[in-house]
């Protein structure tokens, strides 16, 4: 095709009117559902990191998470005797970090991925056979320790993955010993005023939730906790809640 361009010269045009075709159309559909399929592959490893590529991303967050994880530990007393129980703890780092405080006392990781643990392990391979690390399989809805065992139970970015948030908190109650704090720590979360529609999405296809401040502290009410508190570092978009078990007798 041809058309007039500036002082009468005669320019070529590229054909931009061509119909869609029915083999575009289904291309086009093809190539769309297939970016799905792998974004939420990718993404899914986050909630259960699995295979090649879980361990890929396990890496990944032992690193991104480091701050984050440095910043809501702030916010707790970690005493050098402690027994403490790091939940959905993926690659090990919070794990090491801790055991780096808890110079007398003890740490168990404990997670439901099998790709976790063996990373967990693999991190913190010298503490785990000195027997001051240990890091076991199994679910926060039904944690494989007695009652009353830890001083405090984190967990960072694995909350709002939880089947159950109240009843996985009354389970986590169970296992502290009177006085013991939870800490929970996250970047995903719902702020106040802030626009989070692509996180929302991001959050509903990886089938976690999106809580809100007042759904945090609902829910540490709601499982019994005491002293419940909540910060936010509203510039990087953190939050750590926390709550403690109370030692008035029969209140557990
Ligand atoms: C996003 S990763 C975070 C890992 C680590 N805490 C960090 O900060 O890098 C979430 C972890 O929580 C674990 N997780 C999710 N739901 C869980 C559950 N119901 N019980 C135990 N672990 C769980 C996952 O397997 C995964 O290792």
């Amino acid at each position: 095709m041809h058309a007039g361009g500036p002082h009468g010269a005669s320019i070529a045009v590229a054909e931009i009117t061509s119909p869609i075709t029915y083999t575009d159309a289904v291309h086009h559909l093809l190539t769309a559902a297939l970016a799905a399929v792998l974004v939420a592959l990718v993404m899914g490893q986050c909630r259960k990191p699995r295979w090649l590529i879980g361990r890929l991303m396990l890496s990944t967050m032992n690193r991104s998470h480091s701050r984050l994880t440095d910043w809501g530990l702030g916010h707790v007393a970690i005493e050098p005797g402690f027994s403490v129980l790091d939940i959905g703890c993926g690659g090990g780092r919070t794990i090491q970090k801790i055991a780096a405080m808890v110079t007398t006392g003890t740490v168990c990781g404990l997670d439901y991925s099998a790709a976790s643990v063996a990373a967990a392990r693999r991190l913190n391979r010298d503490a785990v056979e000195d027997g001051h690390v240990r890091i076991v399989l199994g679910s926060v809805s039904r944690l494989p320790f007695p009652a009353g065992t830890f001083d405090l139970v984190t967990a960072v970015e694995t909350h709002y993955y939880w089947p159950s948030l109240v009843e996985d908190l009354r389970e986590i109650r169970r296992t502290l010993k009177p006085a013991g704090h939870v800490v929970l720590i996250a970047e995903a979360y719902r702020r106040e005023g802030a626009v989070s529609a692509v996180m929302g999405a991001l959050m509903r296809m990886l089938g976690g939730a999106q809580l809100s401040v007042p759904q945090h502290r609902d829910a540490l009410n709601a499982a019994g906790f005491a002293d419940v508190a909540i910060d936010e570092q509203r510039r990087h978009g953190w939050i750590v809640a926390r709550g403690r078990v109370a030692e008035t007798p029969g209140s557990r």
